[in-house]
């Protein structure tokens, strides 16, 4: 049994979750499913990303405080996980007592370990408005390609990244006047001396689990000039006020960048579930914790979470992550999601559409493959895989033999050994799924869970040829007239099917769990959920009539999800 600490990466508190966001909720969820099934110790956390100027600005435009709305935001995403079954054991906040703590216990200790630099800077400000521009509230045009009302890091035409100060005439976003430029001191993070630099070397190199892709990523990064110098820059990790976070101790109007305190909300949430749960917090975050620290992440946040994570807890005397898991972004038919194609899906417009979450996390995971590659989303293609593999196929076994077994043999499924004396060739097929579930567990484990389910596929194929091959409802039509032995055989291929049929279900238990909680509690009666291991030793004695387990979708619901202008 190995112990885990999982984290999928914060939401903002200013956004609802969309389609985009569940890749990761659900790519996390699935391997932590199956890590729990397999025996293993998890505690997978979660929190709302509270701070920043986009929730101050929102707050202010909804009338109300940042406290207010982020307590809205927390129960509504927390809802929706709960809707698409992503099942942590904490889900928590960054505006917390314990984050706020033990970001101003961090930046003591880089403080004192001569990693805090204080420097004048120069910033747009806002007159009117009386604050610093962060860049995305600046537009102007773009100083390479002179695109109009590009943003104040990059240029959406052209993709050149530069500062707000290169922007030909900035204007602020929030009050749309010309913003003056000031000076204001600001704390650093110098990531770019020599110890941070020599750190980060060791830490990428000796990591085997990172993924390939994302250690030449990092290697970019820390490359060096013709001087041997790092190209890493200090990273600017203080705000003015007005600003919603954690004042920075030991000043008047600073606070910290709301992605100093985001990542330590990983560990604040953890801390908040070991007083709850009363467990040791240095057995999962002390510098000798032998716990794996698991984040799954957006490509897009490798930067924070190779670079500026380690970095602060390695100097902070904080035990470093042991795996990264970055993922690819979602698009929709091809395209970026976005609100004017009708493709923004949030959590919510999903299941409005009466769609079941676990078709979506069905669909994720047979398009997932542990890399970092973005995930297409074809509505037709989803329609058909949940339609075809799941309902027309899995369910299919279901459908096709508990009618024959209720009527005709009291529900009674045969054991493995019965079913072994009667026809000791045709009981293989148990035993081949036993085989393949290694190579599956293999899949999953490596969050390749398209071939996790393809390999599921194929053994669900098996069984509904040897369903065809046997042809039940031919015998069980003449039941009255076959002799006993062939009533026997009869009552042989039905609960070889149905046994293989929870087998399969157990092998999709970490991707739709609820469907298969209903397979293992109300269809075979079992009243202790089954574990991977019942996929050797499954104990199954009767099944009951339950009607539809799962119902086909409608591809009108699908091609309703696109609407534009909703
Ligand atoms: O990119 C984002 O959506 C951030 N809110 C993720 C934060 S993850 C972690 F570092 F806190
Ligand atoms: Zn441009």
């Amino acid at each position: 049994m190995n112990k885990y600490f999982v984290t999928s990466a914060l939401p903002y508190a200013n956004g609802d979750i969309h389609i985009g966001h569940l890749v990761e909720y659900i790519q996390t969820d699935i391997w932590v499913r199956l890590k729990k099934l397999l025996g293993n110790e998890v505690v997978y956390v979660c929190a709302d990303d509270a701070h920043g100027t986009p929730v101050m600005l929102k707050a202010e435009s909804e009338k109300t405080t940042p406290e207010e709305l982020i307590a809205k935001m927390q129960k509504r995403h927390k809802e929706d996980f709960d809707s698409f079954y992503i099942e942590f054991d904490n889900y928590y906040t960054t505006h917390s007592q314990e984050n706020e703590d033990l970001s101003s216990t961090i930046f003591e200790r880089l403080k004192k370990s001569d990693l805090i630099e204080k420097k004048i800077i120069e910033q747009f400000f806002d007159e009117e408005k009386q604050m610093f521009l962060p860049d995305r509230y600046i537009v102007g045009t773009c100083p390479r390609c002179g695109a109009l009302d590009q943003y104040g890091d990059s240029c959406e035409k052209c993709g050149a990244t530069y500062s707000p100060t290169d922007l030909g005439m900035p204007r602020s976003a929030l009050s749309g006047n010309i913003p003056i430029r000031k000076k204001t001191d600001h704390y650093f993070f110098k990531l770019s001396s020599k110890k941070c630099f020599d750190f980060l070397n060791e830490w990428t190199h000796g990591r085997d689990t990172l993924q390939e892709e994302a250690r030449n990523k990092i290697r970019e990064w820390l490359k060096k000039d013709e001087e041997g110098y790092s190209l890493l820059a200090d990273w600017d990790i203080s705000r003015d006020a007005p600003y919603f976070g954690f004042k920075i101790p030991g000043t008047k109007d600073k606070y910290f960048y709301v992605w100093l305190d985001a990542p330590i909300g990983y560990y604040a949430s953890l801390m908040n579930w070991c007083s709850l749960k009363k467990k040791d917090v240095d057995e999962y975050i002390g510098k000798e914790a032998k716990v794996e620290l698991i984040h799954f992440i957006g490509k897009d946040i490798l930067y924070f979470h190779a670079l500026f994570w380690p970095a602060m807890l390695h100097f902070s005397g904080f035990r470093t992550p042991t795996s990264l898991y970055a993922h690819g972004f979602l698009t929709i038919n091809g395209k970026k999601m976005s609100k004017s194609r009708g493709t923004f899906i949030t959590a919510r417009a999903y299941l409005k559409k009466n769609i079941e979450a676990e078709f979506l996390r069905y669909y994720y995971a047979s398009k997932l493959n542990g890399s970092m590659e973005d995930l297409d989303m074809n509505m037709s293609e989803f329609v058909q895989k949940v339609n075809g593999d799941l309902v027309g196929k899995f369910i299919n076994i279901q459908s096709r033999c508990s009618g024959f077994l209720l009527r005709h043999f009291d529900g009674e499924i045969l054991s493995q050994k019965e079913i072994v004396a009667i026809n000791p060739i045709e009981a293989k097929l148990e035993e081949e799924i036993e085989q393949a579930s290694e190579q599956i567990k293999e899949a999953y484990n490596l969050r390749n869970t398209s071939r996790a389910v393809k390999e599921i596929m194929r053994m669900v194929d098996q069984i509904n040829n040897y369903i065809q091959e046997k042809k039940p409802w031919e015998t069980a039509k003449n039941i009255e007239n076959i002799p006993k032995t062939e009533v026997l055989v009869l009552h042989s291929v039905l609960s070889l099917a149905l046994r293989c049929f929870g087998k399969i279900s157990i092998l999709l238990k970490p991707v739709i769990p609820i469907t298969c909680n209903k397979i293992e509690r109300d269809f075979f009666c079992c009243e202790i959920p089954f574990s991977w291991q019942d996929i050797s030793n499954l104990r199954i004695k009767k099944i009951r009539n339950i009607g539809h387990l799962i119902k086909r979708i409608n591809e009108d619901d699908v091609k309703n999800l696109i609407k534009v202008g909703e």
